[in-house]
């Protein structure tokens, strides 16, 4: 039997978490050989909620599942901790955009991020869900000063993955015959899903898809995706932002495949002119071993860079904004 995987998450009684622990106890994440312990962290006043969710994980009697604690201490749930999903954090309401919510759950990246540097494993990969991602990786990081910034990221692959399927349903496709997407900066409106490189059974997408689908019905679509989910549902993503979390995190652990790469918001390292150390979306391969390097040598055309351009300074502004708590 191989050694347990402890994984923390944070916001486990939330939306999200009602999906994406079911996901991880299963399997999902790591493949039916690999044992996890659960480490749920919540705020105080939800932990009686918690104990429903922690009941009903342990209904599934899942092989996996070695024990699962919750928690309302930061540095509990992250003592030893190999993954860590950073989930627990405020969702917007209809009309607001996700920077709004940077007043709000700024605080809680900066608090967690200390308790990541003082007990986390030093090779731990911490995953930023809650919004605004981008910068709230940022904040994590920027309080994780013994940690290597690569221990973290911000979760784009929603987007990345929102991005696969219009482009799929428009050629008539699976999605697993697209390959080589990019969404690029921040998890916003500003973001800017690329084509320029992505394949459609290994056929350039481009050759496939007129100008005007492009900036007029694509690019949108995938921008303003989680505000038309919102509107529709009343709550914000909940299964496929679990979904993308898994996928994201699996890349992160195990690799990327073939030539093909996840949409991930790291630290920039200044490719394509980024400024660095902002936690920009990049395309990124990942080796077997789990690092995760920046596609850096793709060729951008002029649309492309003023859009990227776009989404980084909407990025500074944000830092601006919380530059205290850096
Ligand atoms: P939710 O309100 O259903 O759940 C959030 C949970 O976090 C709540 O149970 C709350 O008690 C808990 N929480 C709050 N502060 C905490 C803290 N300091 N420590 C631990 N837990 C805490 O929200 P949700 O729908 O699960 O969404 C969570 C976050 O994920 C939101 O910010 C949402 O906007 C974001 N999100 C991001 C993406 C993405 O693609 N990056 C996609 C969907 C949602
Ligand atoms: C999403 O993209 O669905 C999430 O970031 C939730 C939101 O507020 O849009």
């Amino acid at each position: 039997m191989k050694t347990p995987i402890v994984i923390a998450v944070t916001g486990a009684a939330g939306q999200i978490s009602y999906s994406l622990l079911f996901r991880i106890a299963s399997g999902e994440l790591f493949g039916l050989e690999q044992p996890i312990i659960l480490r749920l962290l919540e705020v105080t006043s939800v932990l009686d909620k918690l104990l429903g969710v922690v009941m009903e994980l342990n209904d599934c009697a899942y092989p996996l599942l070695q024990k699962v604690i919750s928690t309302d201490d930061s540095k509990l749930a992250f003592n030893g901790a190999d993954y860590v999903f950073l989930v627990g954090a405020k969702p917007r309401k209809t009309g607001m955009k996700r920077k709004d919510l940077l007043e709000s759950n700024a605080v809680i990246f900066a608090e967690q991020g200390k308790a990541l540097n003082a007990v986390a494993s030093r090779h731990v990969k911490v995953l930023v869900t809650g919004n605004p991602a981008n910068t709230n990786a940022l904040i994590t990081q920027s309080n994780a000063p013994d940690l290597n910034s690569s221990c973290f990221a911000g979760m784009t692959m929603l987007d990345h993955n929102r991005a696969i399927n219009q482009l799929a349903e428009k050629c008539g496709v699976r999605s697993k015959d697209i390959k080589n997407i990019i969404v690029w900066g921040n998890h916003s409106e500003t973001q800017y899903p690329d084509l320029h490189h992505a394949t459609v059974k290994g056929q350039k997408a481009f050759a496939l898809v007129d100008d005007a689908w492009i900036t007029e019905d694509f690019i949108p679509t995938v921008q303003h995706r989680g505000g038309a989910i919102l509107e529709a549902r009343g709550l914000s993503s909940a299964a496929s932002a679990a979904h993308a979390a898994i996928v994201q995190m699996r890349a992160w652990a195990l690799g990327t495949k073939g030539d093909d790469w996840v949409s991930m918001a790291v630290a920039s390292d200044g490719s394509y002119g980024i400024e660095k150390g902002l936690f920009y979306s990049f395309p990124v391969r990942v080796a077997v071993d789990g690092e995760a390097s920046i596609v850096n040598d793709l060729k951008i055309e002029e649309f492309s860079l003023e859009r990227m351009q776009a989404t980084e300074q909407e990025l500074k502004e944000e830092r601006m904004t919380i530059r205290h708590l850096l």
